[in-house]
């Protein structure tokens, strides 16, 4: 039988992608890793031991936190924090980054933003969920503490960036800016293996993905464009197929694979739209335009915005290049009237 690659394998192979590399970015990665087993595995057990359900308490954004939010929260600092290459961490279930401010921590390089668990009202009902990560080299100088500055960079600047899915079967998603690769946990051994290389969206699809329950709230522009994805035509393979899991993770991880549309616009209800801009828009923009597709606000890049605090939210528009396009075109065609 021929031996798959594992991930810890293909990040020591690769580590000379950066010429001057010193490993402390592999290490980090080797942190993630750890933490998303450890995630996994307390998700695979959610409906034995006494983890479903709210916390009883809201997180900074007014949602309510989940029993296994908090937990995958303190396992993915547990585990950033456990070795010296990160000397801070934002997190959409923390109101303020947490800086790791002691003498070996501020000599660190990178600060991680995370998402640990997305899709988190899925978890009592068996669907799959998510964790979402971002790194950025700091901006201050090594050997001091991290500030908020450190933390709003746009997402051009981001050095890796990866998703996990805990589904049908539990994957590591990322990209370190040289394209994007996928491996698949071995439950058996407890190994990620290289199971998706290189992998590339195609360039149109059949999918949409949009919550249409919020259908009334939208700009026309957006309403005009998912009428188009209804209407009958053969040539174009119209209409499409609708299809919206409300785990972003999931939902990006089909149409990455299969081709197809995410869109999560602004609402009356949701002037800013839902998404996060630091935790949920840039990581995954990174990794579909890795992958040959695009991520935009419905105006600009969204790898081009200026975060200007840490919970912002925008809206979201991301997949396969041609679909997203034509999204531009109705909002487009509908700003002008
Ligand atoms: P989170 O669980 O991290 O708060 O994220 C939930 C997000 C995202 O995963 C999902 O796509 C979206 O919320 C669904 O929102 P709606 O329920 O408004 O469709
Ligand atoms: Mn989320
Ligand atoms: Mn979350």
């Amino acid at each position: 039988m021929v031996q798959p690659t594992t991930l810890g394998e293909f990040i020591v192979e690769n580590q000379k992608d950066f010429p001057f590399a010193t490993g402390d970015l592999s290490h980090l990665l080797t942190s993630i890793r750890l933490a998303a087993k450890v995630v996994n595995r307390e998700i695979n057990k959610a409906g034995l031991a006494d983890i479903l359900g709210a916390m009883g308490q809201d997180n900074i954004q007014g949602e309510a936190q989940q029993k296994l939010d908090v937990m995958a929260n303190d396992t993915f600092m547990r585990a950033l924090r456990s070795m010296g290459q990160v000397c801070g961490v934002g997190s959409e279930e923390e109101e303020h980054y947490i800086s790791f401010d002691d003498d070996i921590h501020r000599e660190a390089k990178y600060v991680v933003l995370m998402d640990p668990l997305d899709g988190s009202s899925n978890i009592d009902v068996n669907v799959s969920v998510g964790t979402i990560f971002s790194i950025y080299r700091r901006i201050t100088p090594t050997g001091t503490p991290v500030t908020l500055e450190d933390f709003l960079q746009p997402g051009d600047a981001q050095v890796a960036a990866g998703y996990v899915v805990y589904g049908s079967s539990t994957m590591l998603v990322y990209t370190t800016g040289n394209g994007v690769n996928g491996f698949t946990l071995d439950p058996s051994i407890g190994v990620f293996c290289l199971s998706h290389r290189d992998m590339q969206i195609p360039k149109s699809g059949n999918i949409y993905s949009v919550n249409e329950g919020n259908y009334v709230h939208f700009p026309q522009g957006v309403k005009e464009y998912i009428k188009y994805c209804q209407q009958f035509d053969a040539a174009s393979g119209r209409p499409y197929t609708s299809r919206y899991i409300g785990s972003l993770v999931s939902d990006f991880h089909r149409n990455l694979i299969k081709g197809g549309v995410y869109l999560y616009p602004t609402g009356t209800m949701a002037p800013n739209g839902k998404l996060r801009l630091l935790y949920e828009c840039n990581p995954l923009a990174f990794i579909v335009e890795q992958a040959g597709g695009t991520a935009t606000n419905g105006k600009q890049r969204i790898l081009e915005l200026q975060p200007s605090e840490l919970h912002e939210r925008v809206p979201f528009f991301i997949g396969s290049p041609e679909m997203v396009d034509m999204a531009h075109a109705f909002l487009r065609r509908y700003e002008e009237e």
